[in-house]
């Protein structure tokens, strides 16, 4: 996607060759930076840190974190240290683990000399794949979106919330939930997008507007809280989010807060989807509620807001009561039966195992055996 003109993906190998640079997505949106990325524990700190997060993302850089361990140590004992120095970064997005298992499985018969080599290729080929999962995510999801419209006065808006970050940030190009968005304003849908502001890392308000306003996309940023509102005046047409982790059985976990939109959206009669490639569908896992581990984040994220002072400077500000308590669960599990459908890049299923496993027979098969 463009940011001021420029084509960009999230993630890239630096002029040298080697490195790996993404973007700072801490110092969205007051300002465009970039990270560069050396060494397989900088790798780690930034997907502890969100300096780079998202589900389909983390798993990529992940993906190039091997290479540069391997850069420095291809031998088996590095390998494995390495695997489980990322996997340890952050628990939710299976998408990590499903990479780093991929990597595994590609370098453990390399030749150590070989092996760097490998891991950048395979890395590579892990983000080149992402992009095009998300893409035909677009197309399928797009088709939802001319369902919308074509029950519409012609040129009436179609009105789409969504919660937390799950455009091209989130992923290494196009977005998971917002792929389809795209799309649609690009072949001149009127679309607009209520966008969950996502607290208390505020995904929605810094990274999700800001996207969309990159590509022009109408939106406007909302509280978490008003989402209900908004459904039971009919000002909500469809709800779409992405997903760090769904089980074989549909249930999905994603940004805390999510559960109540689909709340929300089931009473209101609005149709609640999900958008997700299939590195994030978790085939091992059967029931989501007790069996998905749910992310527990700094306290501090939700007793302090990070934002531009009035002094045009970058800052944080305490909004609790000295010595208040915070407790900061980051995902929570919405169950199967309160989502519409799955969109993924082979097309749209009901959010259940017979839904999933009819698209993707061969990996259902794999894991059942
Ligand atoms: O904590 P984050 O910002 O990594 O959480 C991200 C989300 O919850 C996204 O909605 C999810 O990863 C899907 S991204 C395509």
């Amino acid at each position: 996607m463009k940011i001021g003109g420029k084509a960009y993906r999230t993630i890239w190998l630096g002029e040298d060759g080697w490195s790996v640079v993404v973007i700072d997505q801490t110092k969205l949106p007051f300002s465009f930076e970039t990270a560069r990325l050396s060494t397989v524990g900088e790798t780690a700190g930034a997907i502890r840190h969100m300096t780079v997060r998202g589900a389909p993302l983390i798993g990529a850089t992940a993906a190039y974190g091997v290479a540069l361990a391997l850069r420095a140590d291809a031998a088996d004992p590095a390998l494995e240290q390495a695997l489980a120095l990322l996997g340890a970064t952050r628990p939710t997005a299976v998408n990590l683990h499903w990479a780093l298992a991929r990597m595994r499985a590609r370098l453990i018969g390399v030749a150590v000399a070989e092996r760097a080599a490998a891991a950048y290729a395979e890395a590579a080929a892990i983000c080149d794949e992402d992009v095009a999962l998300c893409r035909a995510i677009g197309e399928h999801g797009l088709g939802l979106i001319r369902s919308l419209a074509a029950g519409k006065p012609a040129g009436e808006r179609i009105n789409i919330l969504t919660h937390c970050n799950a455009g091209w940030l989130a992923t290494v190009d196009w977005g998971t939930a917002l792929a389809p968005i795209y799309l649609a304003h690009d072949v001149g849908l009127a679309v607009h997008v209520w966008v969950d502001e996502t607290r208390p890392r505020n995904q929605g308000a810094a990274l999700t507007a800001y996207e969309l306003g990159a590509h022009g996309v109408p939106h406007t940023v909302i509280a978490d809280n008003a989402g209900g509102h908004l459904m039971q005046q009919g000002e909500v047409d469809m709800v779409i989010v992405g997903t760090d982790r769904t089980t074989a059985t549909g249930d999905v976990a994603n940004k805390i807060g999510t559960y109540l939109k689909a709340l929300a959206a089931r009473d209101n009669g609005v149709p609640f989807y999900v958008a997700l490639p299939s590195p994030t569908i978790d085939w091992s896992l059967r029931d989501g509620l007790s069996d998905i581990p749910i992310e527990e984040r700094s306290a501090r994220e939700v007793t302090h807001l990070w934002g531009l002072g009035e002094d045009g400077q970058p800052g944080s500000f305490q909004v609790t009561a000295p010595g208040s308590v915070a407790a900061n669960p980051a995902f929570d599990v919405t169950p199967a039966r309160l989502v519409t459908g799955l969109v993924t890049e082979r097309g749209v299923a009901p959010a259940s195992f017979e839904g999933l496993s009819r698209l993707f027979p061969e990996l259902a098969q794999e894991r059942a055996k």
